[in-house]
């Protein structure tokens, strides 16, 4: 069991410094949906995923129960590398039908997270002693072509990961990560599809409050880490569906005016009563769309599964 250290923690402090900085000084203010995952926001996402409203998870993982052997017989891999494995809950799906085609001999989860990542291969060595495990602590907009590569690799970004791109970087991802594949790799990716807006902005504004909390906890992680004195209770959780953009967006409102420091930036930050802060886009896919747009980055569409309502689907390309 190995664990390449790629991102350290002074990296990931210094790019929450920047975009901090950056973010909330610019007109519109913004924030990367990075950093809703501290320990907190994580478990408020696991929250999420088994909310009624919020279907990607679960329907991504009944795709996957009904077509994994399919899927690890047409990626024909050697290695399974998992971008943003998290706990490595869906992985074990992929992992058991490769093992059953007979070539598996790696797993190499790749997270921003080190303890999410010591966590999941701890238990994965238990449940697979055969298993090589090969971890890497990483940022997939950095660290792409340094990533390990035990044999030919099903690389996958599953959940709908990719949707948190604005289209410019998610060109410029897909584009990095085949210069990163060698030829006949494959690549799995879970995208959510365009649908019925009331149902989508369900999703991100469930009627339990989860979602509103997963947004506020943003203000908390920038409270605990950039030593601010922010109130998360200042702030009202907004989700709407961009019609033209093809994507949700998150937003946290000011409902008041504020006037706060972040003394680790030395920063002050104020607010108009009801101005707002960007924290995520969600965008939601089409299949006319995506296969041109994966196939320009030199990763060839060669699957689709779907499930019978069409909410989500998983697609396979080669490099
Ligand atoms: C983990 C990025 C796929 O966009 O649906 C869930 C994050 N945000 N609810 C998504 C999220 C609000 C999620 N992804």
């Amino acid at each position: 069991m190995t664990l390449d250290e790629l991102l350290t923690p002074a990296d990931l402090r210094a790019a929450l410094e920047a975009d901090a900085r950056t973010g909330l000084t610019a007109t519109p203010k913004w924030l990367p949906p990075k950093y809703f995952y501290d320990d907190r926001g994580s478990r408020l996402f696991e929250e999420i995923t088994r909310l009624p409203e919020y279907y990607p998870t679960r329907t991504e993982h009944a795709i996957l129960v009904e077509h994994a052997e399919e899927i690890a017989s047409v990626a024909d891999a050697e290695a399974l590398l998992e971008l943003g494995s998290g706990s490595s809950e869906k992985t074990r799906m992929l992992l058991d039908a490769m093992a059953r085609g007979g070539r598996l001999s790696a797993y190499v989860p790749v997270d921003v997270s080190a303890g999410a990542l010591n966590d999941a291969m701890a238990g994965l060595r238990r449940d697979y002693p055969d298993l090589v495990l090969h971890g890497a602590v990483a940022d997939f907009d950095h660290h792409l072509d340094q990533l390990p590569a035990p044999g030919r690799r099903l690389v996958a970004l599953l959940g709908g990961t990719l949707g948190n791109y604005p289209p410019g970087q998610r060109q410029t991802f897909l584009s990095s990560l085949a210069a990163a594949m060698r030829p006949g790799e494959a690549f799995l990716l879970g995208v959510d599809l365009v649908k019925d807006a009331d149902r989508l902005v369900a999703a991100y504004d469930d009627s339990a409050g989860v979602t509103a909390e997963f947004n506020r906890n943003v203000i908390a992680v920038l409270n605990r880490e950039l030593d601010g004195d922010l109130d998360p209770d200042d702030f009202e959780h907004v989700a709407l569906w961009d019609t033209q953009n093809e994507w949700i967006e998150m937003r946290l409102r000011a409902r008041r005016p504020i006037v706060a420091q972040l003394a680790a930036l030395d920063l002050k930050v104020t607010f108009d009563a009801g101005e707002e802060i960007r924290t995520e886009i969600s965008a939601k896919f089409r299949r006319s769309l995506l296969e041109p747009e994966l196939a320009a980055a030199g990763l060839h569409p060669e699957r689709w599964w779907s499930d019978p309502a069409g909410d989500f689907a998983l697609v396979l390309a080669r490099r």
